[in-house]
């Protein structure tokens, strides 16, 4: 993944390995010891174990995995044709904050495998202590008329942590999911207080907020949008908090006004009325950790309060301590209508999401007066949650938020020193989600061309990263950005370590653009 680099697709992905090792060995199996004919000794309990045991670790042989993958796995978001001459990175074990590939290979899990392994990989064995002892119990019941422990713990356990009055919580496997199930309770919602109407959206140009066909209507992100068009519900895209090219980034009291009321003037142009929800993230991640300016959410508050809007905070990233708050909105002073979330209610361990509601958008469905019409199977799966409390646990036992509260400062002076680097041209971000900007030319500004930006990530850094043994996002979603989002666990000299990389990088490429600056001789 390092180079998790995206041109022209939304996460995806440049993680070519520039040196693969070996690829021909046998891996763990000693030649000959390779699955023989089955006799009828074969059926004894042990002999089958054993047998079961050497064709498991057959198939973990490196070689045979880069082609059982090629021939059977599809992958989400992979232009295949960058690994025509190179392995597929395969990840096989994590410890701490690194991950090991087929070939024993360390990496520093930088972007926390897609912002998910916020306890890095030291905890597996405990999580899956309470896993066992959940599957012991009680393997499954669903959430659809009737409940479990583990999902009615955590729901009160989740609005425990979330804003005032944020009392309820719908759980989904997915942030996708989480985000569709929002929309739906926005429309049900108003649909109840007599505004059926109500049937657009606003989000705002580069965000993410899932690829199933609701979710991606809400996604500002063409190259993700075009092919499945057109889409599900009508959505008015705004301006990102990006301020860095605004022309009144400096100002960041005029910048705030600026995107208010762009906003607010969509919201003239659709008519007020027929919008049932505006989604944003707190800070936004595609484009590289945008940060709102001060009084941004509240003006989002308040926009929304005049025009009956309900306002969703998409925290699939920022929730569970990205930012150094249980939710980001806590840090921005806001209590949205909704709250979405996933990837670190677990930490990665199992997939889970799902919406926190407000009491008053929770108030028909609670009361009674109406049923969400809406389900997921796996919603709040017993193992999901179980896994879910024990991972609250841990963040709350290890006192992960203040530390990484404690490391943001550390993090922003080393990351400000770097703006004397080559090419850096901004940094940006907050607690462990971070982003560097890269330009041509600092003073003015200059942005590298799409095909600058596409030698840039894809052809030089991302190898110059892998090489070195990071695995860091490099997208070029909006302009080319370089995202460390770290485990919330990690310490300050693994950042460091991080940052050397990343400057050692820098310093490299800015030799070889400087050499095709070189006038022709
Ligand atoms: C802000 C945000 N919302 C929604 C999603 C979609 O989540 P999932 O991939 O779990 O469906 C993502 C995924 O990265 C996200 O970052």
């Amino acid at each position: 993944m390092t180079a998790t680099h995206t041109t022209g697709t939304p996460s995806a992905i440049d993680t070519r390995p520039a040196t693969p090792e070996s690829t021909s060995g046998s891996g763990h199996l000693t030649p000959g010891s390779a699955p023989q004919t089955a006799t009828s000794a074969d059926h004894r309990p042990g002999v089958r174990d054993a047998r079961r045991h050497l064709a498991s670790e057959a198939r973990r042989d490196p070689s045979r995995m880069q082609r059982d993958l090629r021939d059977h796995l599809l992958l989400n978001f992979t232009d295949m044709s960058r690994f025509d001459q190179s392995d597929l990175p395969v990840f096989v074990r994590g410890e701490g904050c690194h991950v090991i590939d087929a070939h024993g290979r360390r990496f520093i899990d930088g972007l926390s495998g897609l912002f998910c392994t916020n306890l890095g990989h030291s905890y597996g064995a405990e999580v899956g202590d309470a896993a066992a002892r959940q599957l012991s119990e009680l393997v499954f019941t669903p959430t659809w008329t009737v409940a479990h422990p583990a999902a009615i713990e955590l729901a009160e356990r989740i609005a425990s942590y979330a804003p005032d009055g944020m009392e309820h919580v719908f759980f989904t496997s997915s942030g996708s999911e989480a985000v569709e199930s929002a929309w739906k309770l926005a429309r049900q919602w108003h649909t109840q207080r007599g505004e059926p109407q109500r049937r657009k959206a606003i989000s705002r140009r580069y965000a993410y907020h899932g690829t199933s066909l609701g979710a991606l209507s809400f996604t500002g992100y063409a190259a993700a949008r075009a092919p499945f068009e057109p889409l599900a519900v009508p959505t008015h895209h705004v301006s990102p908090t990006y301020a860095y090219r605004h022309p009144l980034g400096d100002d960041e009291a005029a910048f705030c006004a600026a995107l208010l009321a762009e906003i607010e003037e969509a919201i003239e142009f659709e008519g007020a009325d027929t919008i049932a929800m505006l989604i944003a993230e707190p800070v936004q991640n595609s484009g590289g950790s945008y940060m709102p300016p001060a009084g941004y959410w509240a003006g989002l508050r308040d926009i929304c309060d005049r025009h009956g809007i309900l306002l969703v905070a998409d925290e699939v990233i920022t929730g569970f301590g990205r930012v150094g708050h249980w939710f980001a909105s806590e840090r921005f002073g806001v209590v949205p209508d909704m709250i979405t979330f996933a990837k670190g209610v677990t930490a990665g361990h199992a997939p889970l999401g799902g919406v926190v509601v407000h009491g008053r958008v929770a108030e028909p469905f609670a009361s009674g007066r109406t049923s969400f019409a809406h389900g997921l199977t796996w919603g709040g799966h017993p193992l999901s949650a179980a896994i879910a409390l024990t991972v609250l646990d841990i963040i709350e036992r290890e006192d992960v938020i203040a530390h990484v509260r404690h490391n943001e400062p550390l993090i922003r002076g080393r990351l400000e020193a770097m703006r004397d680097l080559p090419l850096v041209g901004d940094v940006r971000g907050a607690g462990h989600f971070w982003a560097l900007e890269l330009v041509k030319d600092k003073e003015s500004k200059l942005a590298f061309t799409a095909g600058e930006a596409d030698w840039l990530l894809r052809d030089v850094l991302s190898s110059q990263m892998w090489d070195a043994g990071l695995l860091c996002r490099l997208d070029d979603r909006a302009e080319p950005v370089i995202q460390l989002s770290p485990p919330l666990v990690a310490d300050i000299a693994l950042i460091d370590e991080m940052l050397t990389i990343v400057a050692d990088a820098l310093t490299h490429v800015s030799a070889l653009v400087d050499q095709d600056r070189r006038p022709a001789a």
